[in-house]
């Protein structure tokens, strides 16, 4: 099992195991809708996976714009209450074709406030993707268009994904189980 910072990690999803399924949720990514296609990264988490998943959609034959917003949640302890831009896009979404991606779909908050807001702004259509799907921990009525993997309710690190800002360097995704040796 791998340690890091001193912690045992159980690598829950491997980087070949991810990489293969960034290519399938690419193929069907081209198959959805994608007019002057804008690709929206939502920070900071979900870095690493939109870096892997474009290139994917390149190897599938798209050629995206690409963008970055910084959200975040507010409210007490861990459960969110909103949603906030802390850095917006620059670019215009009036009529194209939008797909959002972020590292998890959990209460369905973030995606929600994202979603709304660019359809606000007059985009054509948005999609979703996401790497990893907490089903169980839904709170608002959304779901996810592309989906990595049925994630069972666990804190999860890695591949972009932090405590604290720390392990977002891992190659793979996995769960902190407590301290090695
Ligand atoms: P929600 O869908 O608005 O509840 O929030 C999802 C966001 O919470 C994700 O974009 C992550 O940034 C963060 N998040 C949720 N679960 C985890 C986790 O297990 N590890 C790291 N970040 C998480
Ligand atoms: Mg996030």
């Amino acid at each position: 099992m791998p340690v890091v910072r001193g912690k045992n990690i159980e690598v829950l999803y491997s980087p070949e195991v991810i990489a293969a399924r960034n290519r399938e949720m690419a193929d069907e990514i081209v198959r959805g809708p994608h007019k002057d296609l804008l690709v929206i990264s939502i920070l900071k988490g979900s870095f690493i996976f939109a870096a892997d998943l474009i290139r994917a959609m390149h190897a599938a034959g798209l050629a995206p714009e690409v963008e970055f917003i910084t959200l975040s949640s507010y409210g007490t302890g861990t459960e969110s209450k909103g949603v906030r831009i802390t850095k917006d896009i620059d670019s215009d979404v009036h009529g194209r074709d939008v797909l959002l991606i972020d590292d998890i779909l959990e209460s369905g908050r973030t995606l929600r406030f994202a979603k709304d807001l660019l359809l606000e702004r007059g985009a054509r259509n948005v999609t979703i993707a996401v790497l990893l799907d907490k089903r169980e921990k839904r709170r608002v009525d959304l779901e996810a268009d592309y989906v990595g993997f049925e994630c069972p309710d666990h804190f999860v690190v890695g591949y972009g994904m932090d405590v604290a800002y720390a392990f977002r360097e891992l190659p793979f995704v996995g769960v902190v189980t407590g301290d090695a040796q």
